[in-house]
């Protein structure tokens, strides 16, 4: 597997969890994973192997001195070391925005792959993630097309999110090593630059994406990003395989991070928890007695928060309390920060990343909302499930394969009306206690460990 990000290494969204989690749960199937992401700056190497030093990698006739260190967590993590590239604070970029060499950084992560599998671990299937990854086939079926080391090697091109096409200027084709044959409409270019999306997507040997629903979104023009006649014409090859979720990491009976432990046949514990959220994150103590709304959540469009400052004003008026947490875009940061402030009582708010009290806020909420205007999975409705949270959730991609009436409620149409609709009919059911509780249950006994998921991806490992 080609990733740029894999819990407990780097991570800034689900993307991390499913690399993190994915490669042991095919272990257990008898598939031999291994995993190749950068060593970025935050990531130590207490505790790994050098592999190989140096490892050079020529990209449009520069030299790159790369090193190869691995970390064993019940399948190897190969890290790449290249300082000038990613040795800097941030996956992506930084307040200034992305970093401007993310088409080098990633196109040196794609072509180190195939050296990786060149002289070290020798894949039948290379497995890459998103566009950071996307210009592994590209390579495969380009400049290293007659290479007889990669003779039957089949690539499986996996899509996160089709929101980030990974877009550079045409010019920068020859720095990435590049065929120029590549760079036409059916190849690797889009809107007239170069997309390393667009180069997974078309020469990938077979794709897939991460619920049945995003699969079938994806291919219409108003979720296809443009590519939606790309994806039409490989749809034959194109697969919906919803996330598994690992519950050794996120389970209300064993998380280290939270206040009180508690399961399907004892929920005691999870008025704990919701106590000590409301302590926290200095809410009033009379937050207890009102159903609390939990966010977390990357703050991008993606995510619906526009919808959460149609519904400001009701929200900020109704007996509820709100906590969120997320960072990203400066509107919704600020949105966020304005409406804690105008409503210190009911809503409180932390800016940042947190993954303790992603947890905390996962168990000491009662409902966890997420409107989003598209959802490719989605986790966080599915931790919720588990920590007994009712997921309110717009009816989109993985949010409307895994939410069910029976364990959360669902609206369709993206507006503040139809959201504010939903979390009503949430608040009041919370309101009858019993019925409240018999949903919890349905939702926690709920089962998305990676068993199915893992089983259906070495299945297409197995066709390729
Ligand atoms: P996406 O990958 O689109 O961000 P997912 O729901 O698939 O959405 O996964 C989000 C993951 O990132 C979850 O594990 C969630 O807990 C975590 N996460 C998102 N924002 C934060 C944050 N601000 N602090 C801690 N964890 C976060
Ligand atoms: C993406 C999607 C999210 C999905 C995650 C892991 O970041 O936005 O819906 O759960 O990838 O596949």
């Amino acid at each position: 597997m080609v990733s740029s990000e894999a819990a407990p290494f780097a991570k800034s969204g689900g993307l991390a969890d499913v690399v993190g989690s994915l490669p042991a749960a095919l272990a257990e199937l008898g598939v031999e994973a291994a995993v190749l992401l950068p060593r970025y700056g935050s990531v130590p190497l207490d505790g790994a192997v050098r592999v190989f030093d140096p490892l050079p990698i020529w990209l449009g006739g520069t030299r790159y001195d790369t090193a190869l260190y691995r970390r064993d967590r019940g399948v190897p993590f190969y890290l790449l070391d290249y300082p000038p590239l990613y040795q800097r604070d941030g996956l992506y970029g930084n307040s200034d925005g992305d970093f401007p060499d993310n088409h080098l950084r990633f196109a040196l992560l794609a072509r180190s792959a195939l050296e990786v599998a060149r002289r070290v671990f020798r894949p039948r299937v290379i497995h890459c993630h998103d566009w950071q990854a996307g210009l592994v086939p590209a390579y495969l079926r380009g400049p290293l097309a007659n290479d007889p080391t990669f003779l039957g090697v089949r690539t499986l091109f996996t899509i996160h999110n089709l929101g980030y096409p990974g877009r550079c200027p045409g010019a920068v084709l020859p720095q990435l090593g590049l065929d120029p044959a590549q760079f036409h409409v059916d190849g690797l270019e889009f809107l007239g630059d170069v997309s390393f999306l667009k180069a997974g997507l078309v020469y990938a040997d077979a794709l897939s994406t991460v619920s049945r629903t995003y699969a079938r979104e994806i291919q219409t023009s108003e979720q296809g990003f443009g590519l939606d006649d790309v994806l039409r014409s490989r749809s034959r090859v194109l697969h919906g395989i919803v996330n598994g979720v690992d519950y050794s990491l996120w389970n209300p009976e064993s998380d280290p991070y939270i206040a009180a432990h508690y399961s399907v046949s004892d929920l005691a514990g999870k008025r704990r928890c919701k106590q000590d959220l409301v302590r926290r994150m200095g809410l009033p103590g009379e937050a207890l007695e009102k159903p609390l709304v939990g966010i977390v959540s990357r703050f991008a469009a993606q995510k619906g928060l526009d919808l959460i400052a149609d519904i400001a004003e009701p929200l900020a008026a109704g007996d509820l309390s709100l906590v969120a947490l997320g960072s990203g875009e400066a509107v919704y940061e600020e949105l966020f920060r304005d409406l804690a402030a105008a409503h210190p009582s009911s809503v409180a708010v932390r800016i940042g990343y947190d993954d303790r009290l992603a947890h905390q806020i996962e168990a000491g909420s009662d409902i966890f909302l997420m409107p989003s205007h598209y959802e490719p999975c989605g986790l966080n409705q599915i931790y919720s499930l588990r920590y007994g949270t009712i997921p309110v959730v717009r009816a989109t991609g993985g949010l409307d394969d895994t939410i069910e009436e029976g364990t959360g409620f669902k609206f369709q149409e993206y507006s503040g009306i139809a959201l504010w609709e939903a979390l009503s009919a949430a608040l009041a059911a919370w309101r009858d206690q019993d019925e409240w509780t018999a949903r919890m249950k349905r939702g926690m006994r709920k089962d998305f460990s990676w068993r199915v998921s893992a089983r259906e991806y070495s299945q297409l490992y197995r066709q390729l």
